[in-house]
């Protein structure tokens, strides 16, 4: 496989977005940052400089670095941050995916702003498994505060309480024109009538699962998180943070000009929805009038969970001779986490009010050691974290009360991973609970993809939910949105040894604690173990 290189400077940049100008954290002065493009098994190289003045660290989203959890990236799981001044060399290395990936800062919030896409071709002598297209444009939806982003956390931190809302979501970079100020920087995507273009879509927002559609055009799902799916036609597509999807859309509507949008799905926050959507504009060459102004899509309303279940039940890999499911169909480990919404006391806690907000997985709430996971894994440091995360009895929630069951209002916090043998075939059941209302929670997992065999509304039922899994074409995915009030459950052999994070992609629910890790065990065989860290590994 060959090798490329890229440099990242990680620097501040001014941007004017909403009538208002400010300095935010950037790669190479760009926002969104600079697209990685690779083919199937390629090793890349990225020298990270940090030129900015806090830590940071860079992850490779999606990409599963077989073997070299060392520069995954994600802060104190398996890296200390890159100070200020310093620089990381780090390996993205690239096997079985194949399509759309991204890569974002892992540090605090800094992705709000620092992310960009990594797309992956197939490797010379094979195709896509679908039409070639004849363009592509990566869409990065994304969000923007007026205010600086790492005040509106430490506002959050020192309240606890739900952070400020962002003032709007983007469309590669842009508010679009809906928005004060922002009509001449709006996106525009130029088509010409009876060709087919692929849409790389990325969210890369730091709170919102988004709806995102185009005015009186399909799209043609082909693909999602770096796999491929069954083509699927769908008039919107529901995406969490963390998600990707190629999209294949036809330009085969009367020439004129249109918009794409995006809004959220089921924010918690009652914001005004129609205010914040964000648009972009697809518009054909060529002559002719065009109406005015463009036609808007129509979105599922902002708390429509069936139409956010529909489009995401609907996902099914290929599952051919080339792309073949490997669903695990004997499981050894089978685990069921439970993701709750808390309140924490706040007497020993930062926070002013009596009590915080914070979330937990089994009623835990994951506190971030101090030194990472991995070297103290690597290294036999005691002290740092414990290895005896717990999966739970099936719960039953009562999902018709607000009030939660007793023992689940305050959850303990803790550092708790869990250790896996090798080539163990791990189930887990994300149960979603009703504490504080309940919300989906994107779950996302370092290191794998994993399969999505199931998932429902209510509570998970050990004897009856099993029955109906699909252990023939279940999507594969390194994020899912656990449902409301509901479960999922996914399925993956532990085959990459190593130190890899697990987190809910909401990223005010990762601060609080929606966390935790897996130890994958090296295996016997030498091919089957981690290789050793890199020299340059920032200092702790
Ligand atoms: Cu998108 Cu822990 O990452
Ligand atoms: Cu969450």
């Amino acid at each position: 496989a060959s090798t490329r290189r890229h440099t990242f400077v990680v620097r501040e940049a001014s941007y004017t977005r909403l009538c208002s100008t400010k300095n935010i954290l950037t790669v190479n002065g760009q926002f969104p940052g600079p697209t990685i493009y690779a083919k199937k098994g390629e090793t890349i190289i990225v020298d990270v400089y940090n030129r900015g003045k806090e830590n940071v660290t860079i992850h490779w989203h999606g990409v599963k670095m077989p073997k070299y959890p060392w520069t995954d990236g994600p802060e104190y799981i398996t890296q200390c941050p890159i100070p200020p001044g310093s620089k990381f060399s780090q390996k993205i290395i690239l096997s079985s995916e194949e399509g759309t990936l991204w890569w974002h800062a892992h540090s605090d919030w800094t992705r709000a702003t620092v992310h960009g896409a990594i797309i992956i071709y197939p490797k010379n002598g094979t195709k896509h498994p679908f039409p070639k297209p004849n363009a592509e444009v990566p869409i990065i939806l994304g969000e923007w505060w007026k205010s600086d982003v790492n005040a509106v956390l430490e506002e959050m931190l020192a309240t606890g309480t739900d952070p400020n809302v962002s003032d709007s979501y983007l469309i590669n970079g842009q508010p679009g024109d809906l928005h004060p100020c922002s009509k001449s920087g709006t996106f525009k995507l130029m088509v010409d009538h009876g060709k087919t273009y692929l849409l790389r879509i990325i969210n890369a927002a730091l709170q919102d699962i988004l709806f995102f559609s185009i005015a009186k055009h399909k799209m043609t799902v082909v693909g999602t998180d770096g796999s491929y799916t069954k083509p699927l036609t769908r008039d919107y597509i529901t995406i969490s943070p963390g998600q990707t999807f190629d999209v294949l859309l036809e330009a085969n509507q009367r020439p004129d000009h249109y918009y794409m949008a995006a809004k959220a799905y089921s924010s918690a926050q009652g914001v005004a929805y129609d205010n914040t959507t964000t648009t972009a504009i697809v518009q054909y060459r060529g002559y002719y009038t065009p109406s005015s102004p463009p036609s808007l899509p129509h979105l599922p309303g902002h708390n429509d969970t069936n139409a956010s279940v529909h489009f995401t039940s609907s996902l099914r890999s290929l599952a051919d001779a080339e792309h073949p499911c490997n669903v695990p169909l004997n499981i050894g480990t089978k685990l069921i986490y439970t993701l709750s919404q808390n309140t924490f006391p706040c007497a020993n806690d930062s926070c002013l009010g009596s009590t915080r907000l914070a979330t937990s997985i089994n009623n835990i709430s994951f506190q971030s050691p101090t030194i990472d996971i991995l070297q103290a894994y690597y290294y036999n440091i005691s002290g740092v974290y414990g290895d005896k995360f717990p999966s739970v009895p099936p719960l039953v929630f009562d999902f018709t009360a607000e009030d939660p069951p007793s023992k689940y209002d305050t959850p303990r916090n803790g550092t708790e991973v869990r250790v896996l043998e090798y080539n163990s075939t791990v189930e887990i059941v994300f149960q979603g609970t009703n504490l504080l209302a309940g919300t989906d929670h994107p779950m996302h997992l370092h290191g794998y993809s994993f399969y999505v065999v199931g998932w429902g509304f209510g509570n998970f039922d050990k004897n009856r939910d099993p029955l109906r899994y699909n252990l023939v074409d279940p999507p594969l995915q390194n994020t899912i949105a656990v449902p409301k009030k509901g479960w999922a459950t996914i399925r993956f052999k532990a085959s990459n040894p190593g130190v890899w994070f697990m987190h809910c992609h909401i990223e005010r629910h990762l601060t609080w604690g929606m966390d935790t890790a897996f130890i994958v065990k090296n295996g016997k065989h030498p091919e089957a173990q981690m290789l050793p860290p890199p020299s340059d590994m920032p200092p702790c």
